[in-house]
């Protein structure tokens, strides 16, 4: 399948974060712990070249446990700070001031020799769409209050959100970049959702996230659809079948309704319904 989406209004968004880059010190990037590499978008590395550089490993919360751990080895052995959250319950948020304070300590250090005093430290927050940069702000600036007592408020234009008084965010939308870098990572972000669905191939996408969980998650996927007997020669064809007797997916006449069973799947695994799963390993 061919994987590009790059609708006008992420070159926008684009050319708004380069006209911004100026005033950052730091990026904050999230990526989707299940695809932590698929996830960031390459045009962030040169638009973030000599920024201080945090990455969220968000969403953790529907990846596997010990994927995680070993993507967050793997970043930190790669001289990144970063932390392993969900936005969504603020797991792992409490860590992250301390850890955008060590990040920025070079800064921190040279504004208090020039003796400036209480210059906040300003953040863009980058990632793919979707990936959960409404969910974390919103998340964050609950977090980061309850710790100063301030009220987040909005200031300097309106996407500039003040946290507290150490930290001002710059929320981006969420954007992709022009050419993947291979098939793969274009498959892996359809399949999180990260793409517009309506341009993609439901039912082959399910196939080919069908091949993935038999090689890698077979007994998440029995269970997860009542189905004895999977073993190395089980196809994704006999799941899909097997989905559609299981869900009920019939058209008229008693026909299996297979692109309905492949958008049950669809939707059960992006809402990590099959269980804990990581589409790629450092
Ligand atoms: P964006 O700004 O980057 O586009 O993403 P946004 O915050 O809108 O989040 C996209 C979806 O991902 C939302 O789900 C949100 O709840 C979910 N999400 C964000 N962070 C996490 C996380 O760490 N774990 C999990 N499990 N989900 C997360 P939605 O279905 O669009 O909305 P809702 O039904 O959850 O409100």
């Amino acid at each position: 399948m061919n994987y590009q989406w790059y609708p006008g209004h992420m070159t926008k968004a684009k050319r708004m974060m380069q006209e911004n880059i100026g005033l950052i010190d730091l990026v904050i990037e999230l990526v989707d712990a299940r695809i932590p590499i698929s996830s960031r978008n390459p045009d962030i590395d040169e638009l973030g070249r000599n920024k201080f550089r945090v990455i969220l490993l968000n969403k953790s919360d529907l990846a596997d446990a010990e994927a995680n751990r070993l993507w967050m080895t793997h970043f930190k052995d790669k001289g990144f700070h970063a932390l392993e959250v969900n936005a969504k319950s603020g797991q792992g948020l409490r860590e992250l001031q301390g850890i955008v304070r060590e990040a920025c300590r070079e800064k921190i250090e040279r504004d208090r020799k020039r003796g400036i005093k209480n210059r906040p430290i300003r953040a863009i927050v980058v990632g793919i769409p979707n990936v959960g940069k409404s969910t974390f702000i919103n998340s964050f600036a609950g977090k980061a209050c309850t710790k100063t007592g301030n009220k987040p408020g909005v200031t300097k234009g309106k996407q500039w959100i003040r946290m507290n008084r150490e930290l001002e965010l710059l929320d981006t939308p969420g954007i992709l970049w022009p050419k993947f870098e291979s098939e793969e990572v274009g498959r892996n972000l359809a399949l999180i959702g990260s793409m517009n669905d309506e341009i993609l191939e439901m039912t082959q996408l399910a196939g080919e996230l069908l091949v993935y969980l038999l090689a890698h998650y077979r007994e998440q996927l029995a269970a997860r659809y009542q189905m004895s007997g999977v073993d190395d020669r089980t196809t994704a064809a006999d799941v899909l079948a097997h989905i559609c007797e299981n869900r009920k997916c019939y058209k008229k006449g008693q026909e299996p309704d297979y692109d309905k069973a492949a958008s049950v799947l669809m939707e059960d695994f992006r809402n990590g319904r099959i269980g804990r799963i990581t589409l790629e390993l450092p």
